[in-house]
């Protein structure tokens, strides 16, 4: 009897640590194009929707391409000066944890050639199959650590509820 409550309730722990938990997407500029001359990335930004917490990745060839972030005027000019940050990796991933519109061009001149990209970062979305989540929706940001205190709340009363029985059963 014990063994099985316990179970059901590290079932239900991680169900409810799994609607908790908002999973961050890593959004690949260019898909499989990647970061090169001569693609529209407004085209590629205007297919996704980007979330607090979501990475955006840049795959190129590190010897001839690189990034910047810059503002909307180092966009529009392709102008690097004043620069909010740079990689040269090849393979960068960029950590979007800010609700704001972020800019990020090449820096060698290609971004005359198209190699700009500009995106708009939503709040997280509240998880609507989640009662519990909803009820936080008012939360900027962080739902993910609003939810959980709510989600440990809801545990303990299941945890009593589930003792009770448990014990309930043991008297009989
Ligand atoms: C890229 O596509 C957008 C949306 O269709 C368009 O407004 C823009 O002019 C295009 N940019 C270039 C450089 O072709
Ligand atoms: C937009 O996304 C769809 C589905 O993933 C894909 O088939 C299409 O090629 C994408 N279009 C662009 C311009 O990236
Ligand atoms: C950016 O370019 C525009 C014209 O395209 C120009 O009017 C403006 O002065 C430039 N800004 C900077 C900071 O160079
Ligand atoms: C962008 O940064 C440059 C250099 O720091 C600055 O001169 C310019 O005013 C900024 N533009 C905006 C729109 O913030
Ligand atoms: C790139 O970023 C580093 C810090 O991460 C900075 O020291 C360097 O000056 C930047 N390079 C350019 C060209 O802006
Ligand atoms: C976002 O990430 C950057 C570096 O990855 C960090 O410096 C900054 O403090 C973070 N901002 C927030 C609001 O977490
Ligand atoms: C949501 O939050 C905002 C600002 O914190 C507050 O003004 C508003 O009343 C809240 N709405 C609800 C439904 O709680």
């Amino acid at each position: 009897m014990l063994s099985s409550t316990t179970n059901l309730l590290l079932r239900v722990c991680s169900v409810l640590l799994v609607l908790g938990t908002v999973a961050a997407t890593d959004h690949i500029v260019g898909a499989n194009k990647g970061w090169n001359p001569g693609i529209n990335y407004t085209l590629w930004a205007n297919n996704h929707t980007f979330y607090v917490g979501d990475l955006i990745s840049f795959r190129y060839q590190k010897t001839q391409y690189n990034v910047f972030e810059v503002n909307q005027t180092g966009y529009d000019n392709c102008t690097t000066e004043g620069a909010l940050g740079n990689w040269s990796s090849g393979k960068d991933f960029i950590l979007l944890n800010k609700t704001q519109r972020y800019y990020f061009i090449c820096g060698n001149g290609q971004c005359f050639n198209g190699m700009k990209v500009s995106v708009l970062v939503h709040p997280l979305p509240s998880p609507t199959a989640s009662p519990v989540a909803h009820s936080a929706s008012n939360s900027t940001g962080a739902a993910g650590l609003v939810v959980l205190p709510r989600g440990v709340t809801g545990l303990r009363a299941l945890a009593v509820a589930l003792a009770s029985i448990w014990l309930g059963y043991g008297w009989i």
